[in-house]
């Protein structure tokens, strides 16, 4: 059966896989960084990029109202505010993981610093299922590697679509499990290598113990995209990157 939502070992209903997720995120919070850099060989840099690039249009409105959600230490958050003109709104940058959301406040601190006029973005402490914003507010929301560790991806969905304004544009990058001979070396890298490097760096097991599990237990495109549709989402689309190890969800709200 397709899995509704993240289990993280041990966790026996949404509100303990929520927990575990934020002390998971919690703990590896001060090498994540580090570790993301050298699993992905800097490849996430890539796709950061290529998402921020699908969304240039809405991006260079001023007064579009954007969100990052499950944004951790700003990452995805930095390459959306490359396409902001000057004295553009703020883009919200939103994530549950006190550890992980400083570090993405410092990133935004220092380029607010730079000075009146640049585009800057604002830490929200939220969590992805009860966002603290009112219905049909946001022009736009993205979300990168973070949505496959929700409790609850209908109900994640759903969250979406309520503070999305109708026509208002969703984003969800995500790892995926890519077919043929590269799907085998890669899952050969991703369930063995992988969580091997993790432990040395981070010095901790579970978490990269649980990153290949809760991929193998992500929703593969096509059920992904029929989920989307079933909660409220139009013009679903998945574009694969890098051969599919991971991907972008494109959707628009709605009318
Ligand atoms: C793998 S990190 C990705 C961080 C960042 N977006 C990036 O691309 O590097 C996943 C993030 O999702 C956050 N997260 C997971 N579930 C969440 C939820 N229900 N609400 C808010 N944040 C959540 C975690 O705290 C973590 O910071």
């Amino acid at each position: 059966m397709t899995a509704t939502g993240s289990r993280p070992a041990g966790a026996h209903d949404e509100a303990g896989a929520a927990q575990a997720v934020r002390q998971m995120f919690d703990s590896i919070a001060p090498r994540y960084d580090l570790l993301n850099h050298v699993l992905s060989a800097s490849v996430d840099r890539l796709w950061w990029w290529q998402t921020a690039r699908r969304f240039k249009t809405i991006l260079a409105n001023p007064d579009a109202q954007i969100l990052d959600i499950c944004c951790g230490t700003g990452h995805m958050t930095m390459a959306l505010l490359k396409g902001r003109p000057r004295g553009a709104s703020p883009i919200l940058a939103a994530d549950f993981s006190r550890g992980m959301l400083a570090r993405g406040a410092e990133r935004f601190e220092a380029r607010r610093a730079r000075g009146q006029g640049t585009p800057y973005a604002i830490a929200l402490e939220a969590d992805a299922l009860h966002l603290p914003l009112r219905d049909a507010s946001l022009d736009l929301i993205v979300t990168a590697f973070g949505f496959r560790n929700l409790a609850n991806y209908e109900a994640g969905l759903r969250e979406f679509n309520r503070v999305l304004k109708p026509g208002g544009q969703l984003g969800i990058l995500d790892f995926s499990e890519p077919g043929g001979l590269i799907g085998k070396a890669y899952a050969v890298y991703f369930h063995r290598v992988l969580p091997a490097i993790g432990r040395l760096i981070c010095g901790k097991d579970g978490p990269y113990r649980y990153l290949p599990t809760s991929v193998g237990n992500f929703p593969p495109p096509h059920e992904m995209i029929a989920l989307m549709q079933s909660t409220g989402s139009t013009e679903c689309a998945w574009h694969p990157y890098t051969f599919g190890i991971a991907g972008l969800y494109t959707a628009v709200r709605g009318l």
